[in-house]
């Protein structure tokens, strides 16, 4: 992880980054007016955004701030900037450097500095000489007058637990079994100031959490649902929030075995399950003060000689029966389950996030989020709000009473597969069929793996939903 802090002054020597909304004020930071002239000619006129002065051991970059039609496109425009002379300072063997801006504006020097961090993320665990390519860069200091230490430790707390989560998601299902995940949500737990609850696949039984259980009939590996709760002793919230993450840590579909490409990300199944252990560990090593209980089902979905297959009929975990149409739509299964059990803590809000259908990623790629559910529009557009902030955009689905038809089965209540539309909503459906609570669904299956880099969302896992969520629950 690249650390954060606050510098207490402007280094006369070392390598510095300045963020320029006014080519005039780049004086303050020691630059003379010979090369105050030639910053100004390359932004006006030859449309750079880009300048760097190579002095005898520092480089000096002059960064153009974009300012865009609204604060949060902005800032996104900031982290990508940030990410793109990230190429240049590891390539250059830059291992610190100090941040400024001439406008010494708190929320561009956070939005640069967030998107260093999360850009300069790598997943080497599994390659033979890590040091060779591991990134220069591991410091960053912000200097600035604005930015006060409490949002500063924020924002490093909020970028670590999405590269967690981030690992999470990118450590292949041979190490992050079940029962694996279920550990590393302990660590965390232990790290940052939650407690941690796993129950094994005999108490699951006990508790008959029959979709969890059927999903996982076809592994060896056995299955794990593991409770997570932060609660501060001066809480806002007199009930709790309880956020709910897929945990499949390995899909191939099951008897409706995924053909053509596919398969080969599905490790990634478990990024709602990342994303809520990733949440836990920040609002807790942030000290926010609300009542949060995260819940991770946690299987993966294979073949076997006792799998499930297309036309069983299951009871869940509230006595629902389902038929199964689909040993694919097996994460609505386990969902369902953890669901049902969120209803004993009569929470205030239920939020899932799920990579659940590949509906989602048809209707709108990895750009966004496809969210759904029965909160009030109040806490819709907080949550649309923060989906903004952290660029981590929510497209709402309608959520109309003509699908809870599509998902009716015959031989029992309902079934896991919808029609022939609505894919995500009709697996949104299934959900609220287990809620009564105020509840939102965000399905992450487009944003939450992707196959190129983006920016500072770097191949693989993206941790989508911690910084949204941690931005929700800092204003709750
Ligand atoms: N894990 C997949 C969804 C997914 C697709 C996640 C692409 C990430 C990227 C999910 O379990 C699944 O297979 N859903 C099926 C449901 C269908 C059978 C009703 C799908 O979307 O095809
Ligand atoms: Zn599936
Ligand atoms: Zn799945």
């Amino acid at each position: 992880m690249t650390t954060l802090h606050k510098a207490a002054s402007l280094p006369p020597d070392g390598h510095l980054v300045l963020l320029c909304g006014n080519v005039a004020a780049l004086g303050r930071f020691g630059l003379d007016k010979q090369a105050i002239d030639h910053v100004r000619n390359a932004f006006e006129k030859d449309e750079r955004k880009l300048v760097s002065f190579t002095g005898p051991g520092r480089i000096i970059f002059v960064q153009k701030k974009d300012k865009k039609d609204s604060a949060w496109k902005t800032a996104e425009a900031l982290r990508k900037a940030a990410a793109t002379l990230l190429i240049t300072i590891n390539d250059q063997k830059l291992k610190a450097l100090t941040l400024a801006d001439t406008d010494d504006k708190n929320e561009h020097l956070l939005a640069f500095a967030e998107g260093l961090v999360l850009g300069n993320y790598q997943f080497l665990k599994y390659k033979k000489h890590p040091e060779k390519e591991t990134n220069s860069l591991a410091s960053v200091g912000v200097f600035s007058k604005a930015v006060n230490t409490a949002t500063l430790t924020q924002l490093s707390v909020v970028t670590e637990a999405t590269c967690i989560a981030r690992t999470l998601v990118n450590e292949p299902s041979n190490f992050l079994t079940a029962a694996q995940l279920a550990k590393e949500f302990e660590k965390m737990g232990k790290e940052a100031g939650f407690s941690t609850e796993v129950f094994n696949k005999s108490k699951i039984e006990a508790l008959k959490m029959g979709g969890l259980l059927t999903v996982n009939k076809g592994s060896k590996q056995p299955p794990t649902f593991t409770i997570m709760e932060y609660k501060p002793a001066r809480a806002r919230n007199k009930k709790p929030i309880v956020l709910v993450g897929k945990g499949v840590v390995y899909d191939t579909g099951g008897y409706n075995i995924k053909v053509g490409n596919g398969m080969e990300t599905m490790k990634c199944d478990m990024g709602g399950a990342a994303a809520v252990g990733g949440t836990m560990y920040a609002i807790a090593k942030a000290k926010l003060p609300v009542h949060v209980i995260g819940l991770v089902p946690a299987t993966d979905n294979r073949i076997d000689g006792d799998a499930y297959v297309a036309g069983d009929v299951i009871t869940m975990y509230n006595g629902t029966t389902v038929e199964v149409l689909n040993t694919d739509a097996e994460g609505r299964l386990i969902l369902a389950d953890a669901l049902s059990w969120a209803e004993q803590y009569t929470p205030e809000l239920v939020i899932d996030l799920a990579t659940l259908t590949g509906a989602a990623v048809a209707a709108i790629g990895p750009y966004g989020i496809v969210s759904m559910g029965t909160a009030d529009e109040r806490v819709k557009n907080k949550l649309k709000a923060s989906g903004n902030n952290a660029y981590e955009r929510l497209a709402e689905m309608p959520f109309w009473e003509e699908y809870d038809e599509l998902i009716k089965s015959d031989v029992a209540e309902i079934k896991n597969l919808g029609g022939p539309y609505g894919g995500a909503i009709t697996a949104g459906k299934f959900l609220a069929y287990f809620t009564k609570s105020p509840w939102m669904h965000f399905d992450i299956a487009g944003p939450a793996f992707i196959s190129a880099k983006d920016g500072y969302r770097l191949k693989g896992g993206t941790g989508v939903g911690v910084r949204l969520l941690f931005d929700f629950l800092k204003s709750y």
